[in-house]
């Protein structure tokens, strides 16, 4: 593409290259030495001002645009950056005494209480405010600074261990909270459970279709629950569903007591018990005419090709990393069976001291998973019953774990374990997978984070090991995040999928296994071309292990897409595209516009820096240019969707259109931009984008 003066977009990535050589080699050995200029020496003490001042100058550019590019250049950063720190800490971890071999073992399920998620009073955690769909970059404001030290913080502490990205790609731990003091208000219960139950269940009627049929009916079936259990819905389905059920009951406990305050009526609503799984995350997704399971499950036959010495045991982890678990010698080792094969995964029961790999949760989380998925009734209630969590086998699991009853634990796995086994000699959990109409979204994001445990995690030190601010920088767009723009862009299993810059291969295996879609990636770097290849060993046996038929992967490792004919042959037959932009330089993204130049009418291109530069004008010297006939719409991400920040963004969707887009003709003026709308996923606030213009 060939413009006449440089569009603010250029400007934007020209600042990202000026500030590259402004910014500290690392020491690491580039393999793209000849884009990236020699870092300028700075006197020493000075250069860590001058790095902060740089990353600040790039991040504001970045997102002000030049003009408004205002900096006080007598503020402190260092200064401001550990206040910074201090404000966006996030849970805080007390610091481990290693001194002391026996200190006393933290309750494993009662973490210490700060700044617990939000709950409402029956335990659920409430939803994401809304994004509005404004941007929220727009000013170099004091967010924004903020939101750069966080990023700059995330981008050299990534693989320190304490805060690598696998935290932020596990749901934020659910805190238990103690039960409350019995209230009077249990025993009217059972006077009121008729016309709750009956406001429930006109309530379901109205429910997400997203809300199981067995679901439903555990949910309408609360008669069996005993008087003395408090619990109607402990599990909650869809948010929607149970917002309204909360309305409905805390309405009904009302009408049976008006004296009562409205702020009194919360404490008193039924308390939900908190489980291993985040169940209002929860969406089902219709399975359809995707093949979803392994030819084996539809045979009723074991899955006899999981690969034992592939697969990197739970256990494993723990041996590897003793000194970061506590020793308690009441727990020991068990075994988890799995449903379709005679493959049991190991499991070294002890405590992490910080934010590594926890067994019990993985455990617990697993069975509820597994139960919710794979296990028919009867035997489903055996081990998740949510009007009976007590009863049930993780409920006492819980219990067990909390009350650091070893044998009870292992005895209860064992129960868990040999329902597993009977099912399968049985055939029953062929026949009702099989038969599955949908399939929970929150088991593929499990299967995801299993491997990434198993096979990122551990090795994810050396993903830092690059210049600051360059094309090499490291940052993965979270499983949430990749689950929403996937739906917008509509990938599906008969579509082609290529992640330009895929990093350890997150997105490309999380297109293949949640979507069913013939994914590719290619990544430069050699480590994270080695824990590509790692991951996907791992992500084939546990897709296995679960029964489910991905699409097929395939990477370009250690080389780079562009004037690469093998990549372009890929991309020009792909349907959807991602390119985390977010750092490529002006040069880089120019080659990524070169590879386009081939695609097909309709591909999509997700990005995270504009691929049609705001307010472009049609070169007329180039009709031919992709860019002219690429549509785009900008959107707004939430929150904790990437892993550089906890704070939310910009992403693009663009389309390659039949025609030139009319309103690339406009004569452009510098400083003025159009389509910079920005819309929220579901389409909150529309765009006036070149694609309507
Ligand atoms: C920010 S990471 C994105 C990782 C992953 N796509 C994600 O979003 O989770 C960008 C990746 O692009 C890689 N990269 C940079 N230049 C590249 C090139 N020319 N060819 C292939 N990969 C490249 C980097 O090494 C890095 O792993």
């Amino acid at each position: 593409m060939s413009q006449e003066s440089p569009s603010p977009s250029d400007q934007l990535f020209d600042s990202v290259d000026r500030n590259v050589s402004a910014s500290e080699d690392t020491g690491t050995p580039e393999p793209r030495e000849k884009s990236v200029p020699e870092p300028k020496k700075r006197k020493r003490g000075s250069s860590m001002l001058a790095q902060l001042t740089a990353d600040a100058d790039w991040y504001m550019t970045s997102f002000s645009g030049p003009e408004s590019k205002t900096r006080d250049s007598s503020v402190k950063f260092t200064e401001v950056k550990e206040k910074l720190r201090e404000e966006i800490k996030i849970h805080p971890r007390p610091a481990q005494n290693k001194d002391r071999p026996h200190f006393p073992r933290p309750n494993p399920l009662k973490r210490e209480k700060k700044s617990p998620p939000k709950r409402s009073t029956d335990g659920s955690v409430k939803a994401k405010k809304p994004s509005n769909g404004e941007t929220k970059t727009a000013k170099p404001s004091n967010g924004g600074l903020s939101a750069l030290l966080e990023s700059a913080s995330y981008f050299t502490s990534l693989g320190s261990g304490d805060t690598d990205s696998f935290l932020r790609r596990v749901k934020p731990k659910i805190e238990r909270e103690p039960s409350p003091p019995p209230s009077p208000i249990v025993k009217k219960k059972a006077v009121i459970k008729n016309t709750v139950n009956g406001l429930i269940k006109k309530s379901l009627k109205k429910a997400s279709p997203h809300v199981t049929k067995s679901l439903k009916k555990e949910l309408k079936e609360p008669k069996k629950e005993p008087a003395k259990d408090t619990k109607v819905s402990p599990k909650k389905p869809v948010k929607s569903s149970v917002a309204k059920i909360k309305k409905i009951q805390g309405k009904a406990l009302e009408k049976e007591d008006p004296v009562r305050t409205k702020e009194s009526t919360p404490a008193k609503v039924e308390k939900i018990i908190p489980l291993f799984v985040s169940w209002s995350d929860n969406t089902e997704i219709p399975i359809g005419n995707r093949p979803m399971f392994l030819d084996e499950i539809y045979k009723g036959s074991m899955i006899n090709t999981i690969d034992n010495d592939v697969l990197v045991p739970a256990s494993e982890l723990v041996y590897n990393n003793q000194d970061a678990y506590i020793n308690d010698t009441r727990f020991s080792e068990i075994e988890l069976a799995t449903p379709f094969s005679s493959f049991r995964e190991k499991y070294t029961l002890q405590m992490p001291k910080d934010q590594q790999l926890n067994p019990f949760e993985e455990i617990g989380r697993i069975m509820e998973l597994v139960a919710y998925t794979y296990i028919p009734e009867p035997y489903r209630l055996q081990v998740l019953n949510l009007n009976r969590v007590d009863d049930c086998i993780v409920g006492k699991y819980i219990k067990a774990v909390e009350n650091g009853d070893g044998d009870l634990v292992v005895s209860l796995v064992n129960e868990y374990n040999a329902i597993l086994d009977k099912l399968r000699i049985s055939g029953e959990i062929f026949k009702y997978t099989a038969n599955l109409k949908t399939f929970p979204l929150l088991c593929f994001h499990e299967i995801l984070n299993q491997c990434y445990s198993r096979s990122v995690s551990p090795n994810s030190r050396k993903l830092r090991d690059y210049k600051a601010f360059s094309n090499f920088v490291y940052g993965e767009l979270l499983p949430n995040f990749l689950t929403t723009v996937y739906n917008q862009v509509g990938l599906n299993h008969t579509h082609r999928f290529i992640d330009l810059g895929s990093g350890v291969g997150n997105c490309t295996l999380q297109a293949a296994l949640e979507f069913g879609a013939e994914s590719a990636g290619c990544e430069i770097m050699d480590h994270a071309s080695t824990l590509s290849e790692l991951q996907l060993k791992e992500f084939e046996q546990r897709c296995k292990i679960y029964g489910l038929r991905t699409g097929s992967v395939s990477y370009f490792l250690r080389q780079g897409f562009e004037e690469n004919p093998d990549v372009e042959d890929y991309v020009n037959k792909s349907d959807i595209i991602l390119v985390n932009n977010y750092l490529f330089d002006s040069e880089l993204n120019q080659k990524v516009v070169e590879l386009f130049r081939g695609l097909r009418v309709g591909t999509k291109i997700i990005s995270l820096k504009p691929i049609v530069p705001h307010g472009y004008t049609m070169n007329l010297v180039d009709l031919e240019c992709i860019l002219n006939r690429t549509s785009y719409v900008q959107y707004s991400y939430d929150d904790n969707s990437v892993s550089w920040t906890s704070t939310g963004g910009i992403y693009y969707i663009s389309t390659v259109e039949k025609d030139i887009i009319p309103s690339y003709f406009v004569e452009h003026s510098v400083g003025r931009t159009r389509g910079k709308k920005t819309m929220t996923p579901d389409g909150v606030s529309r765009a006036s984008t070149p694609s309507q213009g």
